[in-house]
C-alpha cells in the first residue's frame, strides 16, 4: 500500500482526562491509545503514517521517538480547532502521497481493527469514491456524530450537539474513521469553513464533496467498539473492561483455564500454553510468554517475563526474567530483570533473585538475596543467604559451582567463588574463594571453642580440610588459616 497513508488525529485538548500527559498516550490495557491505533494501521500494511499533535507535543514527539525512533512523521496543530483544522496541518505531508488514499483515524479510538480498515478500503476502491466514511451502529449512540441517510444514501453528519428529537434516535454513528482518495481530499480541505464556535469539523467535507457530486460512500463495520473513544477517566475504565474481557476470551478459546476474571489483567501481546490455569489477582504484561500446564497463582505479576511448561508460581513477581520447565517458584518472590532460572529448580518464600543464572535441580527455599550471581546446578541454599554484590560503590558478581551447599546465613562478600561442591557453613561470611570440595567457615571469638581446624567436610566418604577459618579477635589468622589448609 505504498501511495495511501494514514493521519491520526492527536491534537485534542483531553482537558477531562484530567492529566499530565496528552489524552492519546493515555493506557487502555496497558498500551497507549495511540499505539492501538498505529498497531491497527501497521496489521493494515499502512506504514506511511503522520501523526497531527497538540496539547504536551513535546512528550508525543518523545513516545514517537522512544517506541517507533521517529519512524512516523508528526505534525503540530497549534491552536486546537477541531477535526478538520487537525487535518489540514497534515496536508505538506499529504501532498506525498497525492495518488493514493488517505486514512482518518481518530488517535483517541483504541479499537478500531485492521479488517475494518482493509475491508473499508476495498469497498473504497470498487465503488471508486472519493470519501468512505466508516460506520458502526451502537446501542447507546449518546455523543457520537449520526449517519442521516435519504434513499439508503449518506447526506450528513449531525454531532449529538445538533441533533434533533428525532436524529437523537439514530443508532448508526461516525466512528471517526475515513478513507479518503487524497486528491480528493487535498481539494476539499481549504473550501471547509468555522462554525459559530470557531470550529472546522472535518465532517463538514462530507457535505462539500457531496455538493460538488464527488462518489460518497459508507462502509458499515460490524465492529461495534470500532468508535469507542476515552475522553475520560470514567470512559478509559470502560475501554480496560472491554479489552480486557476480550482477551480473556481469546485465551479461553486456546485452552487457558481461568478460576476466575476477577483482578485479572493480560495486555494483548502476552501469550499463554494451553491447560495453564490462571488464578485471580494475576496481572501480566508486555512480552511475556507462559507456555502449557503452568499454574500461574494468584498475586502474581509477570512484566516481559518467558515461562517454560509444568511450571508452578505462586506469589511471584517477575520482570524480564526467564524460568525454564518443572520449575516451582514461591510464595512471594521476586524476579528482576536477567533472571534465568534453569529446569527443575525449587525456590521458596521471600527470595529475590537479579541478573542472575540458577542451575538445573538447585534449590533456595526460603529468605535468600542472589544477585549478580552465576550459581550452578543442584544447588542447596540454606535459609537467609545473601549475596553481597554491592560495596556501595561498585557490584561484582558471585559464582557458585554444581552440587555446592551454601549453609544458612551465609553471606558471600563478591566478587567470590565456591567452587564445585564447595560447602559454606551457616553464618559465614565469606570473603575468599572457597576451593573444590572444601569448607569454609567463618566464625568470631567468642572466647571458648575457637574452632579451628576442627571442621572436616565428607563428599564421597573422602575426608576434607576446610578451607579456611577465621577469627576477627585475633592478629594470627592468616597463621591460622594458612595452617588450617595444610
Ligand atoms: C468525532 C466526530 C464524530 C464521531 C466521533 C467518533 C467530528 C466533528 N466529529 O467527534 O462525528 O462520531 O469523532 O469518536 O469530527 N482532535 C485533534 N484536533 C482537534 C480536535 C480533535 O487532533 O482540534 C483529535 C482528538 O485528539 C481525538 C480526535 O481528533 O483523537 C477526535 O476528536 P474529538 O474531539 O474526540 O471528536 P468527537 O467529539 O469524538
Ligand atoms: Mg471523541
Amino acid at each position: 500500500m505504498e501511495n495511501n497513508c494514514a493521519v491520526i488525529l492527536a491534537g485534542g485538548s483531553g482537558r477531562r482526562m484530567k492529566s499530565a500527559i496528552p489524552k492519546v498516550l493515555c493506557n487502555v490495557l496497558g498500551k497507549p491509545m495511540l499505539d492501538w491505533v498505529i498497531t491497527a494501521c501497521k496489521d493494515s500494511e499502512i506504514d506511511n503514517i503522520c501523526v497531527v499533535k497538540g496539547r504536551a507535543a513535546a512528550v508525543l514527539e518523545n513516545h514517537m521517538e522512544q517506541k517507533y525512533q521517529d519512524k512516523y512523521q508528526t505534525v503540530l496543530q497549534q491552536d486546537i480547532l477541531g477535526t478538520g483544522h487537525a487535518v489540514v496541518q497534515a496536508i505538506p505531508y499529504l501532498k506525498n502521497f497525492v495518488d493514493g488514499n488517505t486514512l482518518v483515524l481518530n488517535g483517541d479510538a483504541p479499537f478500531i481493527d485492521s479488517n475494518t480498515i482493509t475491508e473499508a478500503l476495498k469497498l473504497h476502491n470498487e465503488q471508486d469514491n472519493a470519501v468512505t466514511l466508516i460506520t458502526c451502529e451502537v446501542e447507546n449512540p449518546y455523543g457520537y456524530g449520526r449517519i442521516i441517510r435519504n434513499n439508503g444514501l449518506l447526506t450528513k453528519i449531525v454531532e449529538q450537539a445538533d441533533c434533533s428529537a428525532n436524529e437523537t434516535t439514530i443508532h448508526e454513528i461516525n466512528t471517526g474513521a475515513y478513507w479518503f482518495k487524497t486528491k480528493d481530499l487535498l481539494e476539499t480541505l481549504p473550501k471547509m469553513n468555522a462554525n459559530d464556535q470557531g470550529k472546522i469539523h472535518l465532517t463538514q467535507c462530507i457535505e462539500i464533496m457531496l455538493k460538488n457530486k464527488k462518489k460518497v460512500g459508507t462502509f458499515i463495520t460490524e465492529n461495534s467498539n470500532a468508535a469507542l473513544g476515552g475522553g475520560d477517566r470514567r470512559s478509559l475504565l470502560a475501554l480496560n473492561d472491554i479489552a480486557r474481557n476480550e482477551v480473556i476470551l481469546r485465551h479461553l478459546e486456546n485452552g487457558v483455564e481461568f478460576v476466575c476474571s476477577e483482578g485479572v489483567v493480560i495486555t494483548p501481546d502476552v501469550k499463554i500454553g494451553k491447560d495453564t490455569v490462571i488464578e485471580s489477582n494475576v496481572t501480566i504484561t508486555g512480552d511475556t510468554k507462559i507456555g502449557e500446564n503452568c499454574l500461574i497463582s494468584e498475586g502474581c505479576r509477570l512484566v516481559d517475563t518467558k515461562i517454560g511448561n509444568n511450571v508452578t508460581l505462586y506469589s511471584v513477581f517477575s520482570t524480564e526474567a526467564e524460568v525454564e520447565d518443572n520449575v516451582k517458584i514461591g510464595p512471594w518472590v521476586q524476579l528482576r530483570p536477567n533472571t534465568h532460572i534453569c529446569k527443575n529448580v525449587k525456590i521458596g518464600d521471600f527470595v529475590e533473585i537479579k541478573n542472575s543464572t540458577i542451575g538445573e535441580k538447585t534449590a533456595i527455599a526460603h529468605l535468600t538475596y542472589v544477585g549478580d550471581s552465576d550459581v550452578g546446578s543442584n544447588v542447596n541454599f540454606g535459609c537467609g543467604v545473601v549475596t553481597v554484590n554491592y560495596n556501595g560503590i561498585d557490584k561484582h558478581r558471585t559464582v557458585i559451582g554444581n552440587n555446592a551447599f551454601i549453609g544458612c546465613n551465609t553471606n558471600l562478600i563478591a566478587p567470590v567463588k565456591v567452587g564445585d561442591y564447595g560447602y559454606t557453613a551457616a553464618g559465614s561470611t565469606i570473603t575468599q574463594d572457597v576451593p573444590d570440595g572444601d569448607l569454609a567457615i567463618e566464625r568470631s571469638n567468642l572466647g571458648f571453642n575457637r574452632g579451628y581446624g576442627y571442621h572436616k567436610l565428607k563428599i564421597g566418604g573422602e575426608e576434607k580440610q576446610p578451607a579456611y577459618t577465621y577469627d576477627s579477635a585475633t592478629n594470627d589468622d592468616d597463621e591460622k588459616r594458612k595452617d588450617s589448609k595444610k
